[in-house]
């Protein structure tokens, strides 16, 4: 039977993975009331539909950060690819590639840049850093991940300390030694990313630490997991570039909003200075949909994605892509818009459930 819509892919990759990496995968915090609210404020929000407009030609194009992308779709960091299909990142790469839309590539990536990059030179692609404690590491890994070509630093914030994923102690999960991390090794040795994808998160990190980051690199910096308009605020009083509103698929702390209720008071704050995007809960056209109205530039996938790569790799990841592509596609010519720019806060309303 074919694979349909994103959930068949989520069924899929559950009869196909090992437990292990299922969970690790699919797991959230503590009771994952957040992870599940992800989707289910989605449901929430119904849509106005406009008719009699001449749909007959609908454009999905959009930018971010000045650069072009075919659909306001794109990849969220997720570490460990290779537990999903044994090329990992390189095969996420491909796919991005092929769909002309961005790949957020994460710090604990399993392939190296290097192999990413010259995998699919031409995709656009961001770096999404955990601060590591020791400063000169994180220069280095900058200097390096701009001279390949990414052409964003997305610094994560949620992550002073890994949330409390119960599975993985159930499972006894250890990536260091679950992981073929092919030649793990000391940054003495010249080795800096496989050292670097095993490495601790600082957690000292704060406000003022970004005038540092700024001052090493020509990149627009990009903070990810935002959920406050206080917060929000301050990103801008720090001339970060853009903010995405994540709660890390409810992975980190638990209780807190869904990314599509924090969106609003984020979008507010900001005043259209900088560009804000969200990820956590996408799973249809509608969602997207959804997002951009109430502001967001773009929205990020991050399970799906996995779902698709154990599937069948880089076309598995191209399927996912494809298949929310076009419903977004349909959502947009269903509600009369003929382009992102026409998708309006006008489209929606909050249903009484
Ligand atoms: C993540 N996420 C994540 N975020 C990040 O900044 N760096 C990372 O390395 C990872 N790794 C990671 C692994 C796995 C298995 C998952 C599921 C998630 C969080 C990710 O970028 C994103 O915020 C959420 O996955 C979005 O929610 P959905 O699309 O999974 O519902």
């Amino acid at each position: 039977m074919p694979l349909v819509c994103l959930t068949d892919f989520e069924a899929h990759a559950r009869e196909q993975l090992s437990k292990s990496t299922w969970d690790f995968i699919e797991g959230g915090a503590d009771d994952c009331l957040t992870r599940d609210d992800n989707i289910a404020a989605f449901k929430k929000i119904r849509l106005r539909p406009r008719y009699l407009k001449d749909v007959s030609k609908v454009d999905t194009r959009t930018t971010i950060q000045g650069e072009e992308i075919s659909t306001p779709i794109c990849i969220a960091p997720t570490g460990f690819h290779c537990l999903a299909w044994p090329d990992g990142e390189m095969s996420t790469a491909r796919a991005a590639q092929a769909a002309g839309i961005c790949y957020i590539t994460s710090t604990y990536a399993s392939c190296s840049l290097e192999d990413i990059v010259a995998t699919a030179p031409g995709g656009l692609r961001w770096f999404q850093l955990y601060v590591h404690p020791n400063r000169q590491l994180n220069k280095q890994l900058i200097q390096k991940v701009e001279s390949l070509g990414f052409k964003a630093l997305v610094i994560t914030v949620d992550v002073p300390k890994i949330g409390n994923r119960r599975h993985n102690i159930t499972n006894q999960v250890n990536l260091t030694k679950n992981l073929l991390l092919k030649d793990l090794g000391s940054p003495e040795k010249g080795n800096l990313m496989p050292y670097l994808q095993m490495s601790p998160i600082d957690s000292s990190i704060c406000w003022d630490d970004l005038s540092w980051f700024q001052s090493m690199t020509r990149l627009p910096i990009i903070l990810k997991g935002i959920l406050t308009k206080e917060d929000a605020e301050l990103a801008v009083k720090h001339n970060v570039h853009g903010i995405i509103v994540s709660n890390h698929g409810g992975r980190q702390l638990d209780e807190v909003p869904a990314s599509i209720d924090a969106l609003t008071e984020v979008v507010a704050a900001v005043k259209g200075k900088i560009e804000v995007y969200l990820d956590g809960g996408i799973r249809t056209g509608n969602d997207v949909l959804k997002a951009l109205a109430l502001g967001a530039k773009c929205v990020f996938l991050g399970r799906p994605i996995l779902w698709g790569l154990a599937y069948k790799g880089e076309h598995g990841v191209e399927e996912v892509l494809n298949i929310l592509k076009n419903e977004f596609h349909t959502s947009m010519t269903l509600t009369g818009c003929r382009s992102v720019a026409e998708i309006s806060r006008d489209l929606i309303q909050f249903s009484r459930m």
